[in-house]
């Protein structure tokens, strides 16, 4: 290898050998072939085939879930699917990414539901059809038990499908292969709102907060910041008291005003 080459693999990750990448491999886009460094994530190795992403592309983290992709791997007929940020391109991988699923969406008001089986059943009748496959479940890259979800949805424990479906980012792949048609996505989420709602206990320090802000308490304090010019800015975030890493949980700054 060449010096430059050697310089550029260090710099970049990428091989080299005269002029030519030698770290490329096949991935096949929707049917179509292309060569793409072979430490690129699916959704970086779209671009680089010169995709440019204006859906499917959210966070760019894991957290969206934008980006379902469903592949497949030469001389298996098992369907894989995976989050396209967070999973790296293998070698004639057969792709495409599945940015919207459609799924039963319900429409209600929060304020009137109750935490019960009859509620969720009222409003996703379809959860009545969950055959226990557990298809789900193998489908979900957050790894989510989701027929467990589903299960507790089924029998009224609202609480423990939503504490099950709680990293749920919405891909909807499960979606896309129940074979009972359910949205599980859709129902995970009403059983959190529900148990936000109706099951947990209210939040004390929040309704404080929220009477402590109505009342005006922050008002001029944050007019003064507005009316301050950049410098002054710069002088307060740099001079602010930070919290220590091992401080107390009722920890506070010496300086009141904004609290
Ligand atoms: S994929 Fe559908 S039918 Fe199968 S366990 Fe999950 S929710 Fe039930
Ligand atoms: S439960 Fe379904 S929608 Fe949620 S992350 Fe898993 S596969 Fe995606
Ligand atoms: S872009 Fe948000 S999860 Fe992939």
């Amino acid at each position: 290898m060449s010096a430059v080459a050697q310089q550029s693999k260090e710099q970049t990750g990428a091989s080299y050998e005269g002029s030519v990448r030698t770290d490329l491999v096949p991935i096949f886009i929707m049917g179509k072939k292309y060569d793409v460094p072979s430490t690129l994530t699916i959704q970086k190795a779209f671009e680089y085939a010169g995709y440019q992403l204006i859906r499917g592309c959210g966070c760019r983290g894991g957290i969206c879930g934008a980006c379902a992709t469903v592949y497949r791997l030469p001389g298996s007929a098992k369907i894989n699917v995976g989050l396209a940020c967070q999973t790296v391109v293998q070698p004639n991988m057969y792709l495409t990414m599945i940015p919207f699923f459609p799924a039963n969406r319900a429409v209600y008001d929060i304020d009137e539901l109750k935490p019960d089986a009859q509620t969720i059943l009222k409003y996703y009748p379809e959860l009545a059809k969950c055959m226990g496959c557990n298809t789900c479940t193998k489908s979900c890259p957050m790894e989510i038990p989701v027929m467990e979800y589903i299960s507790a949805a089924l029998r009224g424990d609202i609480e423990q499908a939503a504490e099950i479906s709680m990293s749920c980012v919405m891909c909807g792949i499960c979606a896309a292969r129940c074979p009972a048609e359910l949205g599980q996505y859709n129902i995970g989420i009403m059983c959190r709102r529900i148990t936000g709602k109706h099951i947990n206990p209210r939040a004390e320090h929040l309704r404080e907060m929220i009477e402590r802000i109505n009342s005006g308490r922050y008002e001029d304090p944050l007019n003064k910041l507005v009316n301050s010019d950049l410098q002054t800015l710069r002088k307060l975030y740099v001079e602010r008291e930070m919290e220590p890493h091992t401080a107390p949980e009722d920890w506070a700054p010496t300086d009141k005003a904004f609290l």
